[in-house]
């Protein structure tokens, strides 16, 4: 069966208006180093809602203080910073969009310099407030300070701290939960062999490498209720050999799914730098359809799918169930709205003040 674009999705209880939906995207706009959202989210969240999109999914929010990129990171490690993300959840409501959020924990890539702060770039000065970063072993990623091992008793305090935090998510009336296991932060670098030399039942072969992350989407499961969707973003690839492939990212697609998992968000790299990556047009999308292949989940295709044709043939021709839009979204919030255009598409999908903009 073939879909479009603008037909909706349905996971669990949730019925998303299309499948353009908004990657995580960290802003690092904490404005007081207290994880807290201020005006410049509900604007930024506010304004792809309004352009149409159907899911957006909020930055990386990390699960505990030491689990930040940075110090402007929003968080979700306690109530003040849940009230603060209940207003952007309500806009994106009130202009048709669902909403979810990236539960992240940084782990070596922790304790850094925010992406665009002059201040400098690595990992955090002493005097810039460093913090103590936490990983499976005690191996840097390329150019940042080596890592603590995390012990037993820090493990548990992990899987708790994602659990307070999908708590708190649904407290705050988010639609859906993305655990974020890309990218060389912490539940990847305990996935791949580049990260991870644990000894223990945490690391060894591919079901020790994946058993953190396995108990945490178990944990979230039982948390949240039933008809809340769990989304899991995967780097398919290490891009390196010795690193983490697609067959065995395919391995563990396959395990989130007995695990109630609903969707996989396929990203790739971050955990090991320089990489030989060919970015260029849908790069990854080859990778979503071999996650799809291998896990029976639903995937989300993302990285550098910028036009609207390029995007529905994504989907139009069964390679995704969704396209994940970053940095388009950021030149123009109203990609939706164009697309639509261009693809003649001619149902509902517009915030009702811009409904003008599609005759
Ligand atoms: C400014 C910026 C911030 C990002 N922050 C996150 C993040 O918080 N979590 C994440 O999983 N990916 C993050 N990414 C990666 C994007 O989600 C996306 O996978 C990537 O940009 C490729 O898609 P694109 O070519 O459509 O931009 C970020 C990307 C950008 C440009």
């Amino acid at each position: 069966m073939t879909h479009t674009l603008f037909e909706p999705l349905t996971l669990r209880d949730l019925t998303v208006r299309n499948r353009i939906w908004v990657p995580p995207m960290c802003m690092y706009s904490a404005r007081a180093e207290d994880g807290i959202a201020t005006p410049f989210h509900l604007m930024h969240y506010g304004s792809f809602a309004r352009g149409g999109a159907g899911a957006i999914i909020l930055e990386a929010t990390a699960v505990a203080p030491e689990a930040r990129i940075s110090p402007r990171d929003l968080g979700l490690w306690d109530d003040a910073q849940r009230d603060a993300l209940v207003p952007i959840v309500q806009l994106a409501h009130e202009h048709g969009a669902a909403i979810g959020i990236q539960l992240a924990h940084a782990g070596r890539k922790a304790s850094t310099y925010p992406g665009f702060d002059a201040a400098g770039e690595g990992s955090l000065a002493p005097q810039d407030g460093a913090w103590r970063t936490l990983a499976p072993s005690p191996i840097p990623f390329p150019g940042l300070e080596t890592p603590q091992q995390l012990d037993a008793e820090g493990i548990e305090a992990v899987v708790e701290a994602f659990v307070s935090a999908a708590r708190r998510a649904a407290q705050a009336g988010f639609d859906l939960i993305e655990l974020h296991a890309a990218h060389g932060y912490l539940l990847h670098e305990f996935l791949s062999p580049l990260s991870n030399a644990r000894t223990d039942e945490y690391g060894g072969d591919l079901a020790g490498r994946a058993r953190l992350l396995l108990r945490i989407v178990d944990a979230v499961r039982a948390e949240i209720h039933e008809g809340m969707p769990l989304l899991v973003r995967l780097s398919a690839t290490d891009w390196v050999e010795g690193g983490l492939d697609v067959e065995e990212v395919g391995q563990v697609g396959a395990w989130l799914a007995a695990h109630g998992v609903d969707l996989l968000d396929v990203s790739s790299g971050g955990n090991i730098h320089p990489a030989p990556i060919p970015v260029g047009p849908g790069y990854q999308v080859p990778l979503a359809s071999a996650v799809r292949a291998a896990s029976g989940l639903p995937v989300a295709a993302v990285g550098m799918i910028d036009e609207p044709f390029q995007a529905e043939q994504v989907i139009a021709t069964g390679l995704a169930d969704v396209v994940l839009l970053g940095r388009e979204m950021l030149r123009d919030q109203n990609f939706p709205i164009r697309a639509a255009r261009a693809l003649r598409f001619d149902g509902h999908y517009i915030t009702p003040q811009y409904a003008r903009a599609h005759r």
